[in-house]
């Protein structure tokens, strides 16, 4: 057994064969950015050896080549490359371990109860007692009952509610309280009125997951807890999970367990604060993109990353909770609204319900900006919709100091014009330790509004000022000097950086511009979601050109757009439909291989010059 410390957590990893300082991470709950998943690519998971060196395996060509001479010597190691030959300890330095992203919870206020067709329904009824010339089974009298007196005929019963009527019929003289879902199954019994049906709404994010505990009959919010989600130490993105899925014996089962613990421990929390048992839930509804649905069911994704992406399943799913392991009541179920396609999943379905924007007689644009760029474009008669790979740069990956929306991430950049001072903030106003994806995106839009960067992106070399210089790869401009945060390096902005952003922007803009040639330009409403979209400045984002500047048009940040309309499907059965529409009726545009796309693609990786 090789016995792996880690600094400065403490947390120690036993394991039984060598294995990476990754792999040892995992085990020991340690959690270390892993970008690429493991892949030997984004060069974030640096750690430090302290004790003997000879104790990992000697750094090979692509190690070597990503850490540099430099800090080789200082006894940097990448995580996921050094593998365990004896004991040792490492220190995880601040700016590789995993931050807490902050988690945008806020869902909008619910619509008002009368409005809805809530799935659950209580009916109070009194069952008479058998008699010994009509000994009529106890379940048979209460479903003949349920079916004169509120005209529910066929109601299905499942063995754990089979198993509490006898009892129930017989507590109180045979006065019962009946739960019924759709009008088609019993799903709870009691000798008590019940007051409300109680609900979870889940957004499962591939960054973060959100549960919000619903008072069914009141349409209220009344808990909401949140999570960063335990799958991140598999791969940052959906597609380094799925590649953990192929390549690791049990892979799947892996990420299935992680999503499923992970939401029952937050039931178990938002019950904890709202006084209820997790056994009182009756319905649960989640709402995930393609790849976090489908390891939600425990369904291999696989082919969602293979051309031409087709899902296992799109369309809406009820299952038994208990056969998925959502701990709640035995009887309950859970709802997964329909997904559209590979990449566009059952959250953006969400996002449309929610912002009403298929009602909308006027077009509306929603951009859930992430790793893949969801984009919807459309009104109350036609929606089209499409997903634009526009890799990790918004969420900070594959630039030199990105980092998640987490404290002390850098999140506004404003440069003087004159001087070109630089004035940053910072999530929770924390020193600056990275900068995640608006934080880019501000900083480039300064550096383009001042000057410092040309529309092709390139640094002006004649600046006069110390923040620009040459850096170990390319130019690069100083946002932060190291006597100004606590990671004793300056914090830069680099001309990959500002590539990875073009690359970035260039494919979501893309994306859009596909949607608009098809509906036109006219657009009224820019619905910026996720938690990407919700941080951003829209005027630093359409000084970069990510999104259009129609004249009278409205941007719109709107929350945790895909967790309210999660509560809307959780509550409401007419949500639920307009769901099943919304993902019959929007148009799907594939964007893989079309040439025009690639046209665009590279025409909007530039700048407009400013105004
Ligand atoms: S280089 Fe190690 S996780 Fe990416």
């Amino acid at each position: 057994v090789f016995i792996v410390r880690f600094l400065p957590s403490r947390k120690i990893a036993h394991l039984h064969s060598s294995a990476s300082i990754l792999e040892a991470a995992r085990e020991a709950g340690v959690g270390i950015e892993s970008t690429c998943g493991g892949k030997h690519k984004c060069g974030k998971c640096k750690v430090v050896v302290k004790s003997d060196p000879q104790s990992l395996s000697p750094p090979d060509e692509i190690e070597q080549k990503i850490l540099g001479p430099s800090l080789l010597q200082r006894g940097y190691r990448l995580a996921c490359m050094a593998r365990v030959s004896k004991d040792t300890s490492v220190f995880v330095p601040r700016e590789s371990r995993s931050a807490a992203q902050v988690i945008l919870t806020s869902a909008r206020d619910l619509p008002s109860p009368n409005s809805l067709r809530s799935p659950l329904k209580a009916y109070d009824i009194e069952v008479p007692p058998p008699t010994l010339s009509s000994p009529i089974a106890d379940r048979e009298r209460l479903l003949n009952l349920m079916a004169s007196e509120y005209r529910l005929p066929h109601l299905a019963t499942d063995p754990h509610v089979v198993r509490k009527i006898p009892f129930a019929l017989r507590q109180n003289e045979g006065k019962v309280a009946v739960m019924v879902r759709k009008g088609q199954e019993i799903i709870g019994i009691s000798e008590k009125k019940y007051s409300t049906a109680w609900g979870v709404a889940v957004d499962l994010g591939s960054t973060t997951i959100v549960a919000y505990l619903v008072d069914l009959f009141g349409a209220n919010i009344v808990a909401t807890k949140s999570t960063m989600n335990p799958q991140i130490p598999y791969g940052d993105d959906v597609i380094s999970r799925i590649s953990f899925c192929q390549q690791e014996a049990h892979g799947l089962q892996k990420l299935h367990k992680a999503a499923i613990s992970a939401i029952n421990g937050l039931i178990a929390e938002a019950c904890e604060a709202a006084d209820i048992m997790p056994e009182h839930i009756m319905e649960v509804a989640v709402v995930g993109n393609t790849a976090m649905h489908h390891f939600f069911l425990g369904v291999d994704p696989r082919f969602v990353s293979l051309a031409p992406y087709a899902p296992c399943l799109s369309s809406a799913q009820a299952y038994k909770a208990s056969e998925l392991g959502i701990k709640i009541s035995n009887s309950g179920y859970v709802y997964l609204p329909p997904i559209k396609a590979g990449f566009v999943g059952s959250d953006s379905i969400a996002c449309v319900l929610s912002t009403g924007l298929y009602r909308s007689r006027t077009n509306s644009l929603l951009i859930d900006i992430g790793t893949n760029g969801e984009i919807v474009l459309g009104n109350r008669d036609r929606m089209i919709c499409c997903s634009t790979a526009a890799g990790p740069a918004f969420e900070g990956g594959h630039v030199k100091w990105g980092m998640r929306a987490a404290s002390g991430a850098i999140e506004q950049v404003r440069i003087d014009p004159k001087t070109l001072d630089v004035t940053l903030s910072t999530i929770h106003g924390q020193q600056p330790i990275g900068i995640c994806g608006s934080g880019l995106i501000s900083a480039v839009a300064e550096l383009i509004r001042t000057g410092c960067i040309s529309h092709r992106g390139s640094f002006n070399k004649d600046l006069n000022t110390n923040r620009l210089r040459k850096g170990q790869r390319g130019m690069e401009f100083v946002l932060s000097w190291k006597e100004e945060n606590p990671t004793g390096h300056d914090i830069v902005i680099t001309q990959k950086d500002i590539a990875e952003l073009q690359m970035a922007k260039g494919a979501i803009r893309a994306g859009i511009s596909i949607l608009m040639e098809s509906l036109g330009s006219d657009i009224k409403r820019i619905y910026l979601a996720g938690a990407g979209g919700n941080y951003i400045d829209p005027s630093d984002a359409q000084t970069i050109g990510l999104i259009p500047s129609p004249p009278g048009c409205r941007i719109i940040g709107c929350g945790n757009a895909a967790g309210h309309g999660a509560c809307l499907a959780l509550i409401d059965l007419k949500s639920r439909r307009h769901a099943e529409k919304i993902a019959n009726k929007m148009e799907y545009v594939e964007l893989a291989g079309s040439a025009r796309f690639q046209d665009l693609f590279f025409s909007h990786m530039f700048f407009e010059p400013p105004h």
